[in-house]
């Protein structure tokens, strides 16, 4: 029996010795958040702050969690999602941290909102958010905290589409900081993250053989092309659908094919959501599909696939794998549906890899500072990571895999900065 003071909502305290190795093992790959970790740890720089980070827990999240209160802050940790909560980790930052972790595998949407509103009970002055919930639930129900709260980060496309959305409706009134859209963010996590963990929860939950399967990756955003990328490399045939001109040419030369969703939908032998909108795959795309598809999203929330048209539509429902369901249709044929069409890559395999998440929890680190040292000087909107954090957080992390780069010279500097010669 693990005894502690500290509050908690977790599976199992027991688990905290397996949650220990494993966010050690995921620190191997995180130099960068270590060395941030090692500065907040002498300079304190979050003292007497109270932060709640809405993060999926994972061995990421927990060393992310540790620097945070090696700077001084006092930090409550909720899930950004009822199934991406690895429950040996919470477990561990409990015990072994002493972080107040409301967290569980599998939690209902109804203890998921109750965590929600555990970690506002903690009056925030900071919100680590990933996904907007934390703050949407401050900003429509909460209103009285808002001059608690100094400011906010958002980790994902998801969080910042809903920000912006709070921006034109006039009700953000502090700053946010976009952590996704910094270049250390996006680039890396969102495109080689997605597209790496995607297609190992896809593996860990079917054990398919891609290679020669057809795959439908719908929507060709970072985490489309990252997904389509990783795909391609497995032997996969790749079709990918969007609704953006753009992208969809950037597709199209990155030599995908690209067509409708009603045109591709007879043709996949597996479908991957990344779009961020919902019903993308639905009603009408299920009755020509061909039996046994498999259906699966990467995207934020659990609503690209039209699960309940496909319920509708179902005789029977029967668990066949774990995160595998197969939805027995009235047309005699069937569509297995993976990780209940939550976060394919938290649901079945572990998030994204700890080299990626060491950039984007270096940005979320040094943007709580950020929010804590610039404080009353901030307009209330959405605000970027400063360019200076962005380029060191790369900088650290090429000095950790011993890469070097070239500097400009000082004729380079000068040829640069100045219009007058040309041809
Ligand atoms: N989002 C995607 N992968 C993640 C991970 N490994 N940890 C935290 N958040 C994530």
């Amino acid at each position: 029996m693990v005894a502690t003071q500290v509050k908690h909502e977790v599976k199992d305290l027991s688990l905290a010795p397996i949650g220990k190795q494993r966010i050690e093992w995921a620190g191997r790959e995180m130099p960068v958040l270590k060395q941030i970790r090692d500065r907040f740890a002498a300079e304190k720089p979050l003292a007497g702050i109270r932060l709640v980070a809405c993060c999926h827990v994972t061995t990421e999240t927990a060393n992310l969690a540790i620097a945070l209160k090696a700077a001084g802050a006092d930090a409550v940790l909720i899930a950004s999602n009822p199934l991406s909560t690895q429950d040996d980790v919470a477990a561990c930052l409990v015990a072994d941290y002493d972080i107040p972790v409301f967290a569980i595998k599998g939690e209902d949407a109804q203890t998921y909102i109750r965590h929600v509103n555990i970690a506002l009970d903690h009056k925030p002055n900071i919100i680590i958010d990933d996904g907007c919930d934390v703050i949407a639930t401050l900003v429509q129900e909460r209103q009285h905290q808002l001059p608690d709260l100094i400011g906010s980060t958002e980790e994902t496309t998801t969080g910042i589409v809903r920000l912006r959305a709070m921006f034109r409706d006039g009700v953000l009134s502090f700053p946010a900081m976009n952590v996704n859209d910094a270049d250390t963010k996006h680039f890396f996590d969102n495109r080689y993250g997605t597209g790496q963990s995607t297609l190992d929860g896809i593996i860990r939950a079917t054990n398919v053989l891609l290679a020669g399967k057809t795959v439908v990756v719908v929507g060709y955003g970072w985490c489309g092309k990252g997904t389509a990328l990783r795909a391609r490399g497995l032997g996969a045939n790749v079709i990918v659908t969007e609704i953006d001109p753009t992208k969809a040419i950037e597709a199209v030369m990155d030599g995908f094919r690209v067509m409708p969703m009603a045109e591709a939908a007879p043709q996949g032998d597996l479908f991957i959501t990344v779009t961020g909108n919902k019903h993308v795959i639905r009603s009408e795309h299920f009755d020509v599909m061909k039996d046994g598809a498999m259906v699966c999203n990467s995207g934020h929330f659990d609503i690209e696939i039209d699960l309940k048209a496909l319920g509708e539509k179902s005789t029977e429902i029967k668990q066949v794998r774990n995160f595998t369901q197969e939805y027995r249709l009235k047309n005699g044929k069937s569509v297995v549906v993976l990780g209940e069409g939550r976060l394919i890559n938290l649901a079945a395999a572990e998030g994204h890899p700890s080299a990626v998440m060491d950039m984007s929890f270096a940005n979320q680190a040094l943007a709580a500072e950020y929010l804590v040292k610039n404080q009353g000087k901030l307009e209330p909107g959405i605000h970027s990571i400063p360019v200076e954090v962005d380029k060191e957080i790369a900088r650290l992390k090429l000095q950790a895999m011993g890469i070097f780069i070239d500097s400009l010279t000082p004729d380079q500097i000068e040829y640069i900065n100045s219009w007058t010669s040309g041809t």
